[in-house]
């Protein structure tokens, strides 16, 4: 039988990233048989503007670009998508939604499973991105429901030498996986 596969996408670049921080503490959460990847490169996709991903029309070198193509390879060979973002200046950093938008005309979220997480070290939990990506998330048509997302307030508390060790945060993260388990079915 296929292995279970999820993709990790963290939000922020920062290499201390508490978002992916979060993330590896996810990877650590599912069943031994379920593997785990963080895509990395996300910095390194172009800016998205509608046409630039027709081949042969305004800029096909950009549909040449690796790391947009290791993206979307990603997306599409994962049964599954974790998403853990900051929130920059009360929305979703730049550099997620760009990469998000490449996927719009090609497709490779569709009824794709998906968890949503937000962290912040406010007290507010990056609720502001978290609520845009979920907009995001459905206009990409993601398979998710009520349970699909989680804001980790005050973050900053909660983890310690690059793990979380906030029981109730990790509790939190392993009902995210189970769910993203269920829905991939
Ligand atoms: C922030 N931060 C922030 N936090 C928040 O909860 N709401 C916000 O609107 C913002 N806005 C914001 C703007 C800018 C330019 C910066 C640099 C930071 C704080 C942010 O949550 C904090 O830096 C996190 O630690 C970023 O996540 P990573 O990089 O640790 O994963």
């Amino acid at each position: 039988m296929k292995r279970i596969h999820i993709l990790g996408i963290s939000g922020s670049l920062r290499a201390d990233s508490t978002n992916t921080i979060i993330l590896k503490t996810v990877g650590t959460l599912f069943p031994s048989d379920v593997t785990f990847e963080i895509f990395e490169g996300l910095g390194e996709i172009p800016h998205f503007s509608p046409g630039l991903d027709s081949p042969g029309l305004d800029s096909p070198g950009l549909t040449d670009n690796q790391a947009l193509a290791r993206f979307k390879t990603a997306i599409g060979q994962a049964d599954g998508v974790v998403i853990c973002t900051p929130e920059y200046a009360f929305g979703v950093p730049g550099t997620l939604k760009n990469a998000l938008d490449w996927t719009v005309g090609t497709g490779e979220f569709n009824d794709k499973p998906v968890s949503a997480i937000s962290a912040s070290p406010l007290n507010t939990g990056g609720n502001n991105a978290l609520a845009s990506l979920l907009l995001t998330l459905t206009a990409l048509g993601t398979r998710k429901n009520e349970a699909s997302s989680l804001s980790i307030p005050n973050v900053k508390g909660k983890i310690s030498a690059g793990q979380v060790t906030d029981k109730h945060t990790i509790e939190a993260l392993r009902e995210q996986c189970g769910n993203l388990l269920r829905l991939i079915g």
